[in-house]
């Protein structure tokens, strides 16, 4: 089963899995963003849209997911916000690079396939200077955490991985510098994690890639403060979204 089709079904219930056990964290975890100002910010692998009734409304948004039954429970809670709706994949953006000042990435890190991808392509994404906010589950380099590592070919194709080690991923990646690393939750499986960007990576810009046009529809949906509704979704040929999920 692809990660898609399981969020689709996951997608009726996800709110009620996971709104009550990580609501704290998520509140302490958008504390993190600037209060003022007007930047542009993605919110990277959005899902059902718990974020957005806690984001300043100061901000321009926008919000990519993978999974069209988790935008679509999404797209109600973020009529207050200049908020921009994208159908999309966290391991290839389809976004210039430097587009954002700042990344959301809410457990998105730890949930695709390629996580030194996905972190790589927000990085590419972001302005230099722009931070990258991140609340996941990772080890720790050396942790056994057996159980956790014993699951996780289960779990990485019905909703997460469970055997992360987020230092890995970001030692793959240059222009990353770490200015937070603080437990969130579960003994600190949870943390949420603050990178700035120190440098443009000498990367190619995917969002313009031709040759990995394969003609999936995505959507693009107008700001919600213009009252956006299924009927107003715009469709286009999406060039980036990776075949293999
Ligand atoms: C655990 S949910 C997190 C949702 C939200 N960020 C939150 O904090 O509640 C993971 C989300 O990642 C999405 N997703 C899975 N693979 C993805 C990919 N390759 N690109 C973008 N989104 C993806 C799923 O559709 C799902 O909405």
């Amino acid at each position: 089963m692809s990660l898609r089709s399981s969020y689709t079904l996951i997608a009726p219930f996800y709110d009620w899995l996971i709104g009550p056990a990580l609501g704290r964290v998520r509140a302490r975890s958008l504390a993190r963003l600037p209060r003022a100002g007007n930047a542009h910010i993605l919110l990277n692998g959005i899902g059902t849209g718990l974020d957005l009734p806690l984001l300043p409304a100061t901000h321009r948004y926008t919000a990519l997911d993978l999974t069209r039954a988790m935008l679509d429970r999404a797209l109600p809670r973020g009529d207050r916000l200049d908020l921009h709706w994208t159908q999309g994949d966290s391991q290839q953006l389809p976004f210039r690079s430097g587009t954002f000042d700042h990344v959301l990435l809410h457990l998105i890190l730890a949930i695709v396939p390629d996580t030194c991808a996905a972190l790589r392509e927000a990085a590419r994404v972001v302005k230099v200077g722009g931070r990258l906010f991140v609340l996941d589950k990772f080890l720790r380099q050396g942790e056994s955490a057996w159980l956790r590592r014993m699951i996780n070919p289960l779990t990485r194709r019905i909703a997460t991985r469970t055997n992360v080690v987020f230092e890995d991923a970001l030692a793959g990646i240059s222009g990353l510098r770490l200015i937070d690393d603080q437990p969130a939750l579960a003994g600190g499986w949870f943390r949420m994690i603050t990178l700035e960007k120190t440098a443009d990576q000498d990367l190619p810009d995917s969002s313009v890639s031709s040759s990995s046009r394969r003609g999936q529809v995505s959507q693009t949906m107008p700001p919600s403060n213009a009252t956006a509704t299924e009927a107003s979704i715009r469709y286009h040929i999406n060039p980036v979204i990776a075949p293999a999920l």
